[in-house]
């Protein structure tokens, strides 16, 4: 045993019912005279009480003022960023670089951990492929493997080398698991789904996660086969903790214990309690396992023992591992309290970079010069932080004042035309009027944050408001413009993007927004994000996303595409000739933008794809042997630019039916004008296998046969290879 596990076992067995059963619940109680109660009662956890001064008092009390003076989780919902605001996870995601992701999440922990703050509940690892869902601004969007690799990025950034180092916080993986697959995209319904789906889609970022280390897991609110995800033995337990091996906390959501009740699984909240911890919950978020002053509600009798002290030896190892047996207390004189300028620079670089070119025909970057109309709502809006807004995060100015600061000589006329929500017709009027006499319309639309995030399920993804009818007023002005989209989620942009010269995703991009905006608009900075999820082309299509399986009678747009895009449902008017197909009678096939979509400001040449071998044996898999994937990928533009480089399989026969294309790596280049880079990707178990859910317990097998392996730009602009497996 190591030293830490003697403290720990020392103390477990020095610890009374009612201590240990404290420790097993984090609490939420703002007012620090009720706060302090529950510490003295020997609670394990709280939520950030706001400074590191704050912090510090109750931890004094923990440690200088109960019988064992064990100090304290201190969580919070850091989600991307402190009081530095990055982009939202969604639009980093769309950056297509871990590294933005693992920088930001670094830059999130030290400035939360000066605070006194050691435990974040993030990421968010739930594969998101139904964009009435809120929450999908919160996650890494529709595919297993970017959210796979986005996740563990953001935790090696929180938990760094050493989770004892000042710097760091535990991340938790969050939340487990399916919660992105609710019914209806309706936030916290239902999710029942298969063992295949559930271990090839929804698992595999949270296997990832318990690979990089993860230190918590937050059980989901949804059920899963009827059992709650809070009571679900088979997947907290069985999978995560057994199967996989994961050595840190299992934590609940917010009331995610009591919330049995209602799901109708308990009959009263100890009952609740008891299910929990009996399934492998180790921490319950609320505050239900003792009162205020530390009296057990429940008795040994009602629990399992066993379980409890493992639940309690987990919270204490976590504690030991965050270094806060030796160093409880936080330095209060080194409490970051706002954006250091280096912080600044490094969320405008990631806000910059996770910007997609959705379209455009050489409008963008634009020269400001002349005399440029700006409108739309998000022109002087400051709401760029996205849904997590604390109300420490540091605030965000408008894309108008930026414009205006960087650039005095032009003439920027303002025309709002629309809010959010207006229906007044008179504004719309105002911008046609004003439209003629200017050199350039720049449009920006966008969702509010509150539209996004949880508890902000949409029936409807178009526009909100009179911004679609604003956009088509511009349009038909004649006047030059491009569009900018401000949003949490994917759109349905049918109702115009026909009639927008160039469109401009750029998410909720956080503090630094107005900056990273314009640099992109300008040119300063390049356009070379893609798409985490597919834009659908109507709210009705949802979910629509790129790795489907193929039915037995798959629509096709034969005859009007290019062979490689007929099987795979990308696009196409031609399909609906044909009767006996899957597809929608009033609905072109794909959606709108498809997954990986995203242009730039330079053009790229991909050239010379190949294996370094075309079969291979299962044998020699098993042994860890890969075969590499290379390509020459040359900036054939007059300018430098990235190239994000997407490989994706298709196991063309197996047991059972495969997704189309399935993500495996990807990478993004910076190439100067004229440069080739060779790119290349290794392929073993890894990439080629898949879970086979027909026994139990499942095995991520891969099956001999052929495999068509995909390189290139975007899910369109493909290189195809055939490899074996023997
Ligand atoms: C509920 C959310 O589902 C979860 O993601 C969050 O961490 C907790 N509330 C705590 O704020």
């Amino acid at each position: 045993m190591s030293p830490a596990e003697q403290r720990v076992e020392a103390l477990l067995n020095s610890m009374t019912w009612d201590e240990k059963l404290a420790q097993l619940q984090i609490v939420f109680r703002p007012d620090p005279a009720e706060l302090e109660r529950w510490v003295r009662g020997g609670v394990g956890a709280i939520f950030w009480p706001r400074s590191a001064a704050a912090v510090n008092a109750q931890q004094r009390v923990a440690v200088e003022q109960t019988r064992l003076g064990i100090p304290l989780l201190v969580g919070l919902d850091v989600i991307h960023g402190q009081h530095t605001i990055a982009p939202t996870p969604l639009a980093m995601a769309a950056s297509f670089d871990p590294d933005v992701v693992e920088r930001t999440a670094r830059l999130a922990a030290a400035e939360a951990a000066s605070g006194g703050v050691n435990w974040t509940f993030s990421p968010m690892i739930d594969v998101g492929r139904d964009p009435r869902w809120g929450r999908v601004v919160e996650g890494f969007g529709e595919d297993p493997h970017l959210t796979a690799v986005m996740g563990a990025a953001m935790i090696r950034g929180y938990q760094g080398d050493d989770l004892g180092d000042p710097g760091s916080i535990a991340a938790t993986a969050k939340h487990f698991v399916g919660y992105g697959h609710a019914e209806g995209g309706r936030d916290y319904n239902t999710a029942d789904m298969s063992e295949h789906r559930l271990r090839n889609v929804y698992l595999e970022p949270f296997r990832a996660a318990t690979a990089a280390g993860v230190a918590s897991v937050m059980a989901a609110f949804n059920t899963i086969g009827g059992k709650p995800m809070h009571a679900n033995r088979h997947l907290l337990t069985g999978v995560l903790k057994d199967e996989w091996g994961l050595r840190g906390v299992i934590v609940g959501d917010a009331d995610g214990v009591g919330n049995l009740v209602p799901h109708g699984v308990a009959t009263d909240l100890l009952d609740a309690v008891r299910q929990s911890v009996g399934a492998g919950l180790d921490i319950e978020m609320g505050g239900s396992l003792t009162d205020g002053s530390g009296r057990a509600l429940l008795t040994p009798e009602q629990l399992p023992i066993d379980r409890v002290d493992d639940a309690v030896r987990r919270v204490l190892t976590l504690k030991a591992g965050l270094g806060l047996f030796d160093r409880p207390y936080v330095p209060e004189d080194e409490e970051i309290t706002g954006p250091a300028e280096e912080a600044r620079a490094q969320v405008r670089a990631a806000a910059a970079r996770s910007t997609v070119l959705l379209k455009n025909d050489g409008t963008l970057p634009v020269t400001p010069a002349g005399r440029i109309l700006l409108t739309g709502p998000y022109a002087t809006s400051t709401d760029h932080l996205g849904a997590w807004t604390q109300t420490f995060a540091a605030a965000a100015g408008s894309i108008a004042g930026e414009l205006a600061s960087r650039y005095p000589d032009v003439r920027f006329t303002i025309e709002p035309g629309t809010g959010f929500y207006d229906d007044d017709p008179a504004d719309l009027a105002a911008v046609t009027v004003a439209a003629p006499g200017h050199d350039l319309v720049l449009v920006f639309a966008g969702e509010p944050s509150y539209l996004s995030g949880e508890a902000a399920s949409r029936s409807d993804l178009r526009l909100p408001g009179r911004q679609e009818e604003l956009i088509r007023a511009v349009a038909a002005t004649g006047v030059p413009f491009a569009v900018v989209l401000i949003n949490g989620r994917p759109l349905v942009t049918s109702g115009w993007i026909d009639l927008a010269p160039a469109v401009l995703e750029a998410w909720h991009l956080g503090t630094e927004a107005p900056a990273a905006i314009v640099d992109v608009l300008t040119g300063a900075a390049e356009p070379a994000g893609r798409l985490p999820m597919s834009f659908p082309r109507s709210t009705g299509q949802v979910p629509v996303y790129y790795a489907h399986e193929n039915t037995g009678r798959p629509a096709t747009s034969r005859g009007t595409m290019r062979p490689e895009t007929v099987d795979i449902g990308l696009a196409g008017p031609g399909n609906l000739k044909e009767k006996y197909t899957s597809k929608y009678l009033d609905l072109d096939l794909g959606p709108q933008f498809e997954f990986g979509h995203g242009g730039g400001y330079t053009t790229f040449r991909h050239a010379s794809a190949r294996l370094s071998a075309d079969r291979i044996s299962r044998a020699a898999l098993e042994n860890g042997r890969q075969v590499e994937l290379s390509v020459d990928v040359t900036n054939t533009g007059a300018r430098g630019g990235d190239e994000v480089i997407q490989v994706y399989v298709r196991d063309l026969v197996s047991s059972v039916a495969q997704p189309v294309r399935r993500l495996v790596a990807f990478a993004r280049r910076h190439i100067g004008a004229g440069q080739t880079s060779t790119v290349s990707f290794k392929l073993g178990t890894d990439q080629l296998a898949f879970w086979y859910a027909g026994e139990h317990p499942a095995r991520f097998v891969v099956e001999p046969g052929m495999f068509a392996v995909y390189i290139g730009s975007s899910l369109r602009a493909v290189h195809e290879l055939s490899l074996e497996v023997t």
